[in-house]
């Protein structure tokens, strides 16, 4: 096993080597400048304004004359017809009346707190204050204001608005930039982007060089990145005295920040919303006529889901809600409702429930109610496009001359955006799909109507048994006040929860930050590439820290795949790793494809891993479903089975018969198109780091069995690994940490009575009662031996034999010369045994 070691030696020197050929290795992803198009790409956007050939007076005299310039077309446009309307719109919004309250308190203060209702103004306007004021004072050429968005779209969104509101075009005095994505000019001075660049350029410029001011938004959400962003910005502020810190928050628990900053000034802009009427599920039931089916009849394809409690919610609450969740229905006249015990109740399924009721309400408010928009409020993408489809097949609400109905997830293209926020023709209803992020983050302004699953999709990570899952999970009291209050803009209006009151009553009234409840390891890259120290230490000083079992867990996991060495260093893999803002495991499957030139099939498994499963398994044909996905299954790999599947869907799709080749073959054309521009966007990633020239990339893609993927796969996924072990008609799986464990029903491998492999790799377990697998590839010993890492098993001796010949068949030339000396201590091993 020592062997291991030397493998990944020799993987790290072949890293090295080649990260030696670039001149400053960490700055690559800086290193590169832009052209001076407007449409950047990708980094570049934070180079500095290029003065350099003008000495500093001249500098400071063209500055000047700039600002003169950007007070006067701010002034011209506020003068004009269009611009007086906007003026008038800005100032009728809450944010308007404390302008001057904030910015003399931002004045006055390093940092400053500031709180008010989603919609009274603060992402478009606060920045603008700033930026005006800047530009009344002749400032305006030389501040520099960065706003950070948890999420691109919002980014995206946010910073056309803005640059409207100004009568600009994006990139001019505003711009933006998320990954891969961007619209800047020489003369933007306020920049929205996702938090995430934010942090990729703390890597580069530790001070901020020439921002003046950095406004985090939507604190509140508690997201992973603003609270690491928090704690660095932190240790900043006292090196950057001059350096101004707004954070915004759309709930009222702001005392948490301003203590955290020292005690930093709180400022509330008071809001303004209509009443809004809350209907429960036992109101909704008693005020129309509808039926729940009973829980046996359910034949929803959200059935089968899993459903599970909010973690933050304590054990005895669960079985609170669960008798009172009975009783509710129960009085609801819900005769048929007879769950055979608790356990069964806690599987009771809401969502299943919801799918028809939404169905229902939504042709009820069609039919009965005034005017209006409706926002459905619903856990994830997935749902959202099958509530889409079943949507679309109901006689009024698929008409498009009555209805006009619409999504919104944070996946979607900027195109598809815009149309949330255009004004319907009249008769027609606007109807949009949300996940969460219509909570706080975009303002859809016409909405009357919400209809609130009282779900969303949340991450949580079990420390004890180190399990990722993404779950749909009960939201906190705060979410659904604030997904309430998204009916009350324009009129009074109506939220229809599709849940009893006593379930909302059990919420938990705040969510859990998510630091607190996600897997550290990406973190731990990030902070260890930013230089901050014993990552440990580091994360003591967050704002709520995350358990020292979750923290040791991440370092130990970074430890065994070899992003960081024995004393907590980053290693050369771990320095590519950070250039990868993805999950480390589908960021090291795509290194070695990119080195062992095998490119194509691993960009698609990793982008088929980042994307909603594209096989589809309706519940009422799921026999057909199974049956379709096992044609592609040819390698005992669910993995090379979405490679068969994607390569036969591009060659539909040259034929225009991609959505005939989906619906046939039961995938979803949605996940195939997002695989499609993801394979496009981590192509780019990996072009960044360096690791290949962009040429013969794929003269290993497809060899006899596919060992060489394989390998790849084995090499991303460990140590996620578990032993196949045969007995007579067919074969059980064990796992090291887990014991027993199972494979979800529609992996390939569950098909199978024998697996001529003795390993599983696989991408997820997930706990319900038992553990389950999802997506496993079978990889043999010489897989993972070499590409796995060390594992302890008795019986390894009897499999050594055939390491030898296999190492020759699956390496090129080039790369077997690499594995020659290993080749050589495996003989002398297998001769010692
Ligand atoms: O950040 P906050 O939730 O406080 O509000 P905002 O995003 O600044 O939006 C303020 C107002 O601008 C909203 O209430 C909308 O009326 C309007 N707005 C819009 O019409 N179109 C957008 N894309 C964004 C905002
Ligand atoms: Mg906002």
């Amino acid at each position: 096993f020592g062997l291991l070691k030397r493998v990944d030696a020799h993987l790290g020197e072949y890293l090295f080597q080649k990260s030696r050929t670039k001149e400053s290795f960490s700055d690559n992803c800086f290193s590169r400048s832009s052209s001076n198009s407007s449409i950047v790409t990708d980094e570049g956007l934070f180079e500095q304004p290029e003065p350099l050939a003008f000495s500093s007076a001249v500098m400071e005299k063209i500055l000047w004359r700039r600002g003169l310039q950007l007070r006067d077309q701010q002034q011209a446009w506020q003068e004009s017809l269009e611009g007086t309307r906007m003026l008038e719109f800005r100032q009728s919004l809450p944010a308007y009346k404390e302008k001057d309250a904030i910015l003399s308190v931002i004045l006055q203060n390093q940092v400053v707190i500031i709180s008010g209702e989603t919609g009274c103004g603060k992402t478009t306007q606060i920045p603008q204050f700033i930026l005006e004021s800047e530009i009344d004072s002749v400032r305006g050429a030389v501040c520099s204001i960065i706003c950070t968005q948890p999420r691109r779209i919002s980014a995206i969104s946010v910073s056309e608005r803005v640059a409207s509101e100004r009568g600009e075009k994006l990139g001019e005095s505003v711009g933006y930039k998320v990954r891969l994505e961007g619209m800047k000019g020489r003369d933007t001075r306020l920049l929205f982007c996702t938090t995430g660049i934010l942090l990729r350029r703390l890597l580069v410029d530790r001070n901020l060089k020439g921002v003046t001011h950095v406004i985090v938004d939507e604190i509140h959400e508690r997201g992973m990145n603003e609270d690491f962003l928090l704690i660095v910005l932190k240790d900043l502020l006292p090196r950057r005295p001059e350096l101004r810190l707004i954070l915004m928050s759309a709930t009222l628990d702001a005392e948490l920040f301003s203590s955290y900053f020292g005690g930093a000034p709180l400022i509330h802009i008071p809001g303004f919303t209509y009443p809004v009427q809350a209907h429960f599920l036992e109101n909704i039931l008693e005020m129309t006529d509808y039926r729940l089916t009973p829980y046996n009849q359910i034949d929803d394809y959200g059935q089968e889901r899993m459903w599970k409690m909010s973690k933050q919610a304590p054990r005895k609450r669960k079985s609170q809600i669960a008798s009172t969740v009975e009783d509710a229905l129960r009085a609801a006249d819900f005769k048929d409702f007879r769950p055979q015990t608790r356990e069964s109740l806690s599987c009771w399924n809401p969502d299943c429930i919801g799918f028809n009721l939404i169905e229902y309400l939504l042709s009820y408010i069609c039919e009965n109610e005034r005017p209006g928009a409706v926002l459905v409020f619903m856990t994830g993408w997935d749902d959202i496009s099958s509530m889409k489809d079943k949507l679309l097949a109901h006689p009024i609400l698929g008409d498009p001359s009555r209805v006009l109905l619409l999504t919104c997830h944070g996946s979607m293209a900027s195109s598809e955006q815009k149309l949330i926020f255009q004004e319907p023709e009249e008769e027609v209803r606007k109807i949009v799909l949300t996940t969460n992020i219509a909570e706080t983050s975009i303002t859809i302004n016409d909405v009357v109507f919400v209809l609130d699953c009282g779900k969303a999709k949340e991450t949580s990570y079990d420390a004890l048994n180190n399990t990722p899952c993404l779950l749909p999970s009960w939201i906190s009291k705060v979410s659904a006040q604030q997904r309430r209050g998204r009916a009350g803009r324009v009129q009074p209006g109506e939220c229809y929860h599709l849940y009893p009151r006593c379930v909302y009553d059990a919420f938990s009234e705040y969510q859990l930050p998510e630091i607190l409840r996600t897997p550290l390891q990406s973190l731990c890259l990030q902070i260890k590439s930013l230089k901050l120290g014993s990552i440990s230490e580091f994360l003591s000083r967050a704002l709520q820290s995350p358990e020292l079992l979750a923290v040791q867990n991440a370092i130990e996991y970074l430890k065994i795949i070899g992003a960081l060495d024995e004393n907590e260093n980053l290693t050369v893999l771990g320095h590519y790793l950070t250039m990868l803002p993805m999950e480390p495991k589908l960021g090291k499957m795509l290194i070695l494809g990119a080195i062992l030139n095998c490119l194509d099939p691993v960009l698609t498994i990793v982008a088929g891993l980042s994307v909603r499963d594209p096989f589809l398994t309706p519940l009422d044909k799921k026999d057909l479903a199974d049956a379709a996905k096992l044609q592609f299954s040819r390698d005992y790999s669910d993995h090379l089975a979405l490679v068969r599947a994607y390569e036969g869907w591009k060659e539909a799709e040259k034929d225009l018969a991609g959505y005939d080749y989906c619906w046939k073959n039961f995938l979803s054309a949605q996940s195939m198109k997002a695989i499609e521009s993801l394979q496009k966007e981590f192509l780019s990633l990996l072009k960044d780091t360096g690791l290949f020239d962009g040429n013969a990339t794929n003269y290993n893609a497809w060899s006899y069995d596919q060992q060489l993927i394989r390998a790849i796969i084995c090499y991303g996924l460990y140590p996620g690994i578990c032993s196949v072990v045969h007995n007579e008609k067919s074969f059980s799986l064990k796992t090291m940490e887990d014991g027993p464990v199972l494979l979800y029903s529609n992996s390939v491998n569950a098909r199978e009575s024998r697996i001529p492999y003795p390993w599983l790799v696989f991408n997820e377990k997930i706990k319900v009662n038992s553990v389950f697998l999802r997506d496993s590839t079978a990889v043999s010993d010489s897989v993972l031996l070499l590409f796995g890492g060390s594992i302890s098993r008795g019986d390894v001796d009897g499999h050594l034999k055939m390491l030898g010949g296999y190492l020759e068949f699956f390496m090129q030339p080039a790369i077997a010369e690499k594995y020659q000396t290993i080749r050589r201590e495996f003989d002398k091993l297998i001769q010692n045994k």
